[in-house]
């Protein structure tokens, strides 16, 4: 059996007085079935301080190490600020920012480039939604660089369509896809793609988790709008079946 990470994602939400947030997340966590990370704003992240159970993680970083890149941080900035996660290829990203697979794969060397692991995002547009499995499986082969581990690299599952919609596949599409992932890591990285974790975002809430978190084999969930408010994540935490 796999480890969960239960992980949130805060995008670009948060001021210094959020940190209570945190402060009532870190004191509801106990001993908990599952690796706990919540990805913060850069400007928040040296003041979270990471604690036993309690993982802290980036949401972007750049591709390059140092220099002239106006207003970009880089994975080195990351981790120096106590970060060990970043999550990369967020479709907003792809989206908002035009990040292409290549991109993507770039900023994932310079995340473990500086010992941060790559939280890699993937999944298909509403458009694409009867191509969904190739779109995928294209997403992994070009965005997930030779090297990926278990130890360096975590793939989510997010369909564009179910991020912050309320709407979520069913169980068996999330399986399903789940097989279509670990095939295309298997082809790609050989043995290291058997134990990557593979987790599933989009809507994900206190209601559903139990749901999700039961898909065999499913490494965890990303959460966003329910990883703001420390009750509700603890909700989606506490329904991590312990191993
Ligand atoms: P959501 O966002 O849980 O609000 O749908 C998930 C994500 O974008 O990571």
């Amino acid at each position: 059996m796999i480890r969960q990470l239960v992980a949130g994602n805060w995008k670009m939400n948060g001021l210094g007085a959020s940190l209570s947030e945190l402060a009532a997340l870190k004191a509801g966590l106990g001993a908990n079935a599952c690796d706990v990370l919540v990805c913060l704003p850069a400007t928040l992240i040296a003041r979270a301080t990471a604690s036993d159970g309690l993982l802290i993680g980036g949401q972007d970083c750049s591709a390059m190490d140092h220099g002239a890149y106006t207003g970009d941080v880089s994975a080195a900035m990351l981790k120096d600020a106590g970060a060990s996660f970043v999550i990369l290829g967020h479709s907003e990203r792809r989206r908002h920012h035009g990040e292409t697979d290549a991109d993507v794969a770039a900023k994932a060397k310079a995340a473990w480039a500086a010992n941060l692991t790559a939280v890699i995002c993937v999944g298909e547009t509403k458009a694409q939604h009867a191509q969904a499995a190739a779109i995928v499986q294209a997403q992994i082969r070009a965005s997930v660089p030779s090297g990926a581990a278990s130890a360096n690299t975590v793939i989510t599952y997010e369909p564009v369509w179910a991020v912050g919609s309320g709407k979520t596949p069913t169980v068996d599409e999330i399986a399903a896809m789940l097989g279509v992932i670990r095939e295309s890591l298997i082809s790609t990285l050989g043995q290291a793609g058997r134990d990557i974790r593979i987790l599933y975002g989009g809507s994900v809430t206190p209601a559903n988790a139990a749901q999700i978190l039961g898909i065999a084999n499913l490494g965890g969930v990303l959460v966003g709008g329910a990883s703001l408010k420390a009750s509700d994540f603890l909700g989606i935490i506490a329904a991590v079946k312990p191993v």
